[in-house]
């Protein structure tokens, strides 16, 4: 059975009897005991004393639309968000709402999401309360070509939201990685196109934000990771949804109508790696050693190495820091 119902019911603060959970949804306490067993197995940080009951470890600041119109104020309507418990990718589920005509503006927030999907192919991995992973559903009156700079646009976006929430220390990774000041992971951005290539563009714009981090899924990742809690963000999924929301609301529109160029400067002033040593791996495995330039008006980076300034499109390569 689904176990969404159950957890939901689920307190931080005290233990609820299996008896207690049963009768409220009209259940067994063998079903209550089985769903609850998956759930933990699945991540889901449950405590079970035998004589007492189940309890959450911590308190869970579940996805709600209400909650999360109401943050965004004016700004919700933009917007239609739905929340799904339980979903393969909030990316490939919308892409496929987009080609049956989805309207711009729907967004996909998953609680858990079974195949979620990253950058070069990429797995992404959110325990259950501790990331707020979505989709955004964007149509543009732009063809593809127009939409190369949309990816730091959009990281631009969740650099602003955090700092609005009182995040200061995020920076941006080129192409549009959020992170510390140390280069740790916070976040990514998955951007998937549909439609004609000579425009009108669906964009599906997908966002993974950490929260918390459990030493395990720290330890699984392939890259250094960190999460927002760590930077002393406090205000739950919801206020962190709605407040990227917003800014999007803000940046897509500017976009259409100008493209990445009058952005350029702040994006530079958030990159983590601006003006300083960089190295870039190329997919056909050869390592380039350089100074990270800056940022050109299409999103390419412009990097600096023995043979000159060259430009570097996203996807070619990936760009680390040189100590
Ligand atoms: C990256 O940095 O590799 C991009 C990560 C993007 C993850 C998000 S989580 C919500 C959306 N659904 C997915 O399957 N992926 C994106």
């Amino acid at each position: 059975m689904n176990p969404f119902p159950l957890l939901k019911l689920l307190d931080a603060s005290r233990f609820r009897s299996g008896t207690e959970l049963a009768a409220e949804l009209g259940i067994s306490r063998a079903s209550v005991s089985l769903a609850l067993g998956a759930a933990a197995e699945q991540g889901a940080a449950i405590q079970t004393v035998k004589g007492r009951g189940y309890r959450l470890e911590r308190a869970i600041d579940w996805l709600d639309e209400a909650t999360v119109a109401q943050a965004l104020g004016g700004a919700a309507c933009y917007f239609d968000l739905q929340v799904h418990t339980e979903i393969d990718s909030t990316n490939s589920a919308l892409l496929k709402a987009a080609q049956h005509g989805a309207p711009s503006g729907l967004v996909y927030a998953a609680e858990r999401q079974t195949q979620g999907r990253g950058r070069r192919g990429r797995r992404w991995q959110g325990e259950l309360g501790d990331a707020l992973m979505f989709s955004l559903l964007w149509r543009f009156n732009l063809g593809v070509a127009d939409l190369s700079g949309l990816s730091l646009a959009v990281g631009l976006a969740v650099a602003r939201a955090l700092e609005g929430l009182g995040v200061a220390d995020a920076r941006l990774k080129w192409p549009n990685d959020i992170v510390t000041l140390q280069g740790d992971k916070l976040g990514g951005i998955l951007i998937e196109l549909s439609g004609e290539s000579e425009g009108p563009s669906a964009v599906v714009i997908g966002i993974g934000l950490n929260l918390r981090l459990s030493e395990a899924v720290r330890a699984s990742l392939d890259q250094p990771a960190q999460s927002l809690t760590l930077l002393g963000y406090s205000g739950g999924r919801n206020r962190l949804l709605a407040a990227v929301l917003a800014e999007l609301a803000r940046t897509l529109p500017a976009f259409e109508a100008q493209g990445f160029a009058p952005l350029v400067d702040e994006w530079e002033r958030r990159h983590l790696m601006q003006g300083g040593p960089a190295r870039l791996l190329q997919t056909n495995g050869e390592v380039i050693d350089g100074v990270a330039l800056g940022v050109a008006p299409d999103g390419a980076l412009r990097f600096a190495c023995a043979g000159g300034e060259r430009r570097v499109h996203a996807g070619e390569v990936s760009l680390r820091r040189v100590a």
